[in-house]
């Protein structure tokens, strides 16, 4: 599917008002990227949260290294008014943009993105120009989520839908790997992690991304499931033996250092 940014920024604008109380597991990842960047950087570093939703982890860094210049960026007007909401007392710097086409001339010492970055038409130039901005011995934190993310959902989706189901396409992990060390990069606990999330039915379980915004519904190509369909796709979906649901992410999370050439 071609992705929108316009249809991306508004399902994303649309939830952010309630994207805290929903995104547990992306708060447990930025939490796992931000104590993989635990050392402080030196007064006045400065460091770039792509795709900063609702300015947590851009806020945590900020807490972790109060002398440096915090900037959060994110497309969705409505993530970045509450992220600065939340930012009005700690000098954090929220701006509207796209991180494909970030009109930022700086360099940074740090650059984080944290379960942004699936939403770029083309991730791996993307990645590469963010690559770019971070400085010779600055650092680079993702959490990415990746290939056979979601397996219980992608199995319920290609029984019933088959192979031409649309969806976003997550990088595998010998693509990350090509991307992120081709460049001069010494990687730190760099790690495969699978969090789980429980809900009542898998109805509960689909509804759980359009609940943090993650939806195609603004897609020009979107075509809502006919009901049937969906019937049939919750039927298929895995059910725990007490009418549960489960819905497994798959991120890799790790921090790496730019070689200073
Ligand atoms: C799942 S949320 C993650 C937000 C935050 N990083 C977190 O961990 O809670 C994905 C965020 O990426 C933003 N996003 C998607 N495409 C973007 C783009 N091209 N440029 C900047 N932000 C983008 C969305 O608006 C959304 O806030």
């Amino acid at each position: 599917m071609r992705i929108d940014r316009q249809g991306v920024a508004a399902g994303f604008s649309r939830a952010a008002v309630e994207y805290d109380r929903h995104a547990v597991v992306q708060a447990e990842i930025a939490e796992r990227l931000a104590a993989k960047l635990e050392a402080p950087l030196k007064e006045g570093a400065r460091i770039v949260d792509l795709g900063c939703g609702t300015g947590a982890l851009a806020l945590r860094l900020k807490a972790l290294n109060p002398g440096a210049m915090v900037v959060g960026m994110d497309l969705a007007h409505g993530m970045a008014k509450i992220a600065r909401w939340k930012s009005a007392t700690s000098d954090v710097h929220i701006l509207v943009g796209d991180y494909a086409q970030w009109a930022l001339i700086d360099s940074f010492d740090l650059v984080v993105s944290s379960c942004a970055l699936q939403w770029a038409a083309d991730w791996a130039g993307t990645l590469g120009a963010w690559i770019d901005r971070v400085k010779p011995g600055g650092r680079l934190g993702l959490g990415l989520l990746v290939s056979g993310c979601f397996p219980e959902f992608q199995q319920a989706a290609a029984r019933v839908l088959g192979p031409d189901f649309w969806g976003l396409r997550l990088p595998s992990l010998r693509e990350l790997d090509q991307c992120l060390t081709s460049s001069v990069w010494e990687w730190k606990d760099l790690e495969v992690v699978e969090l789980r999330q429980e809900f009542d039915n898998p109805m509960e379980a689909l509804r759980s991304f359009q609940r943090i915004g993650a939806s195609f519904y603004d897609q020009p190509e979107y075509r809502p499931l006919p009901p049937a369909c969906l019937r049939r796709l919750l039927a298929s979906y895995p059910v725990r033996s007490g009418g549960g649901a489960y819905l497994t992410y798959r991120i890799l999370i790790g921090v790496g250092r730019k070689a200073c050439v």
